[in-house]
């Protein structure tokens, strides 16, 4: 099997754990891609969906799945998601299609985080793949020595801009042992509007596609 039939094969697996009559939370990659093609086939059993990038919004639109706006909704049954690293604690290194901010925002007000990854994204430990930050662009330089004295090798994500604006800086080198420490050290630093660890509120439910199939993992 490809690694994208396994991306395919996880986000189908996740259509069991859509509630029907809710509006879903969607994330952002060429995982969730396929949850949202596979969410047009439920379309008529479920209100619509808040979505975590603009990518996502249209591809849903395209769909005819009805897209709400977040504000104003003070709950989500259920947020589906990819990730670019996933450790055997549910921590996450995700953003690495740049929406981290906003799948982040869409996470926080969901009740369960189901994820959606084939098993070349479980790891022992966070951090060969950089990680993103979004920054805002005044800030770049001052962030950049930040992270610099936390261990990390920043580089600009060149010719990017995210939906909100600013800029990502991915962080090559570091070794995340510790991703709710590291996640709220990084939070500290002025400018810096979203890390994309997600650690604090991590993954609640697994879906870890292999040429065997699909394994439902619970956190
Ligand atoms: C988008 O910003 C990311 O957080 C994605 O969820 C993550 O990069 C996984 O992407 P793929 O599904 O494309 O591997």
């Amino acid at each position: 099997m490809t690694q994208d039939e396994l991306k395919k094969a996880a986000a189908y697996a996740a259509l069991d754990h859509v509630v029907e009559g809710s509006i879903v939370g969607v994330g952002t990659g060429s995982t969730v891609n396929h949850f949202i093609d596979a969410l047009a086939g439920m379309r008529d059993r479920i209100r619509g969906a808040v979505s975590s990038s603009e990518a996502s919004t249209q591809r849903l639109r395209a769909h005819g799945i009805e897209v709400f706006d977040l504000d104003g909704i003070e709950s989500l049954p259920v947020y589906v998601d990819g990730a670019d690293e996933i450790d055997g604690g549910f921590a996450m290194i995700k953003g690495g299609g740049g929406a981290l901010t906003r799948e982040k925002i869409v996470a926080a007000v969901s009740e369960r985080f189901v994820c959606i990854c084939d098993a070349s994204k479980k790891v022992e430990v966070l951090g060969r793949f950089p990680l993103p930050i979004e920054v805002i662009p005044m800030a770049r330089s001052h962030v950049a020595r930040e992270l610099r004295a936390l261990g990390g090798e920043p580089r600009l994500r060149e010719g990017f801009v995210t939906d909100n604006g600013n800029l990502i800086l991915d962080v090559h080198g570091l070794s995340i042992t510790d991703p709710v420490t590291i996640e709220m050290r990084i939070n500290q630093i002025v400018g810096v509007v979203t890390n994309g660890l997600f650690a604090v509120r991590g993954a609640d439910v697994l879906l870890l596609a292999a040429p065997g199939g699909v394994q439902r993992l619970d956190a």
